[in-house]
């Protein structure tokens, strides 16, 4: 893991050949990212850049839109010279994995640009197209003997979300990917693992000796993950209308916070052996049976309303959504583990779209005092204990305890001990993806995530899936935008005696 990574040397000299270069996803994170490298001089001492899309555009033209993304969605003021440098390394090359011979030729003037370039053969391949076009890129590279490690250089496959649909897609996917790579040459990403308090979690679980006593189901009562987003799914209505909230974030983001939460101490501070711990614990995540399922589960969809001083249509109102779409904007789930450490513990998890607060957070609740000593406070009043990892927008950690109010009698209250990142520490704002991009150029994939685990996440909420499906619109539930959500997601904790965390 880049931590620290402003002290670290630099990369391999290399080739970073961005497929889908015209894209979205390249002009607002993957060239801030390597704008923000160039500016901390981790970029490796001799590199290129090959945008390759399936219309080619001359290097000119192609420099000129990513210097305007740059200029747009850079976290810092684009220094001229900094992007200069790195724009000059930018080459347009065209392919298209419809037509084989595309590769043929772009092979040739690949291997060309490496060779007056000096990069020594590494090269790193980044899928930042659409889903459909990873497996035919990756089959045509894989054709023209780009991916093969050898005379000592290596090859390395950047795959953004979604990875795969359900459980049987990402199986394929995996299968097909590791026909043509080994798996240490895969690096899938999940841009959740770029994030600084995310990949904290396991620095306050593991370099803290007080947590770990403690971190299990004699003390823990149970834990709450929170993904609550404030936009509604505004020009991503054909993406979303065929995703839903549980596959755009459950299996990946949530699950990713839910692993590093509830993942065994690993042995050592090494990808294989991080990685083995999160994908057990995935694996052990129950696999409830549909009727479960539907009973563990709240799915939601939003009407029109405000959310901030944004007006939001009914979902079913979206661009590129079917008016009479039933898929979900907001899910709610109760997931348990089963393994010693969590047995009996749930674990709930909600997000949603075009609610009343963006808000990403971690609760661990723990269990109440046993006894009510105090006369005049009964257990049930006493201020719930919370430790509470907050990851987005207030980065840092809280702890909700009970203390006397100062006075002549004993009266109790809730009262919070906070540590804020931005009270301790000067970060230069990122995008996240530097981090990542940095470790795949490094060859480190600590935070990248491993077949097991993919598949272990889809595994766990296939029941979800298919339960919904069949449900079609029966049990689906409407939250007006600007909302908490829907008043069933309320229902799914208080049955069990439990309620939400009051978010702000
Ligand atoms: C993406 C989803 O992966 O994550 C989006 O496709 C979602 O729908 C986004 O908005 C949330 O990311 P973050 O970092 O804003 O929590």
């Amino acid at each position: 893991m880049a931590n620290g990574v402003f002290a670290q040397k630099k990369p391999d000299s290399c080739a970073f050949v961005i497929f889908g270069v015209t894209g979205d996803l390249t002009h607002r994170l993957v060239m801030p990212s390597l704008y923000n490298l160039a500016a901390a001089g981790l970029l490796p001492e001799r590199f290129c850049v090959v945008g390759v899309a399936r219309r080619g555009t001359s290097n000119d033209a192609l420099r000129d839109s990513l210097l305007k993304g740059l200029r747009q969605y850079a976290t810092r003021p684009a220094d001229d010279a900094v992007a200069a440098r790195l724009l000059e390394c930018v080459t347009s090359i065209e392919a298209d994995p419809s037509d084989p011979a595309s590769f043929d030729a772009m092979k040739e003037k690949l291997e060309k640009l490496e060779t007056s370039r000096n990069t020594g053969g590494n090269r790193l391949f980044y899928l930042a197209t659409p889903p459909t076009a990873f497996a035919p890129i990756a089959r045509e590279l894989g054709r023209v003997g780009l991916l093969k490690e050898d005379g000592g250089a290596w090859r390395r496959l950047v795959v953004e979300k979604p990875f795969g649909t359900d459980l049987q897609s990402a199986k394929a996917l995996n299968a097909e990917l590791l026909k043509l790579l080994t798996e240490h040459q895969i690096y899938r990403i999940d841009h959740y693992l770029g994030k600084e308090t995310v990949q904290n979690i396991l620095v306050l679980r593991f370099a803290n000796g007080m947590f770990e006593p403690i971190w299990n189901r004699h003390y823990i009562d149970h834990v709450q993950i929170t993904v609550e987003e404030k936009l509604g799914v505004g020009h991503r209505g054909s993406f979303y209308d065929a995703t839903g909230a549980l596959r755009d974030m459950v299996p990946n983001h949530l699950f990713q916070l839910l692993s590093l939460v509830a993942m065994e101490p690993p042995a050592h501070f090494d990808a294989h052996t991080v990685r083995a711990e999160k994908a057990e614990v995935l694996e052990a995540i129950q696999t409830q049976s549909e009727e479960d399922a539907l009973k563990n589960s709240v799915r939601g969809q939003y009407t029109a309303g405000k959310a901030g001083d944004t007006e939001i249509p009914d979902y079913g109102a979206t661009e590129d959504v079917k008016t009479d779409s039933t898929t979900e904007t907001y899910a709610a789930l109760k997931l348990t583990i089963d393994n010693w450490r969590w047995a009996g513990v749930p674990f709930y998890l909600r997000t949603g779209k075009a609610l009343g607060l963006k808000r990403t957070e971690v609760a661990i609740k723990f269990r109440q005092a046993p006894f009510a000593m105090f006369a005049c406070t009964s257990v049930e009043e006493l201020a719930e204990n919370y430790l509470v990892i907050g990851i987005e927008p207030t980065e840092g950690i809280t702890m909700q305890f009970n203390t006397k109010v100062p006075g002549p009698t004993v009266v109790i209250d809730g009262v919070e001990m906070k540590f804020r990142y931005k009270d301790y520490f000067k970060a230069e704002p990122a995008t996240g993806y530097e981090t990542l991009i940095y470790d795949c150029m490094i060859g480190d994939n600590i935070l990248f995530q491993r077949d097991d685990s993919v598949e272990a996440g889809w595994k766990a909420v296939q029941p979800f899936l298919d339960a919904w499906k069949k449900a079609g619109a029966n049990g689906m539930e409407t939250y007006k935008a600007g909302s908490e959500g829907p008043a069933c997601a309320f229902e799914l904790l208080k049955r069990d005696g439990r309620s939400w965390r009051k978010l702000s």
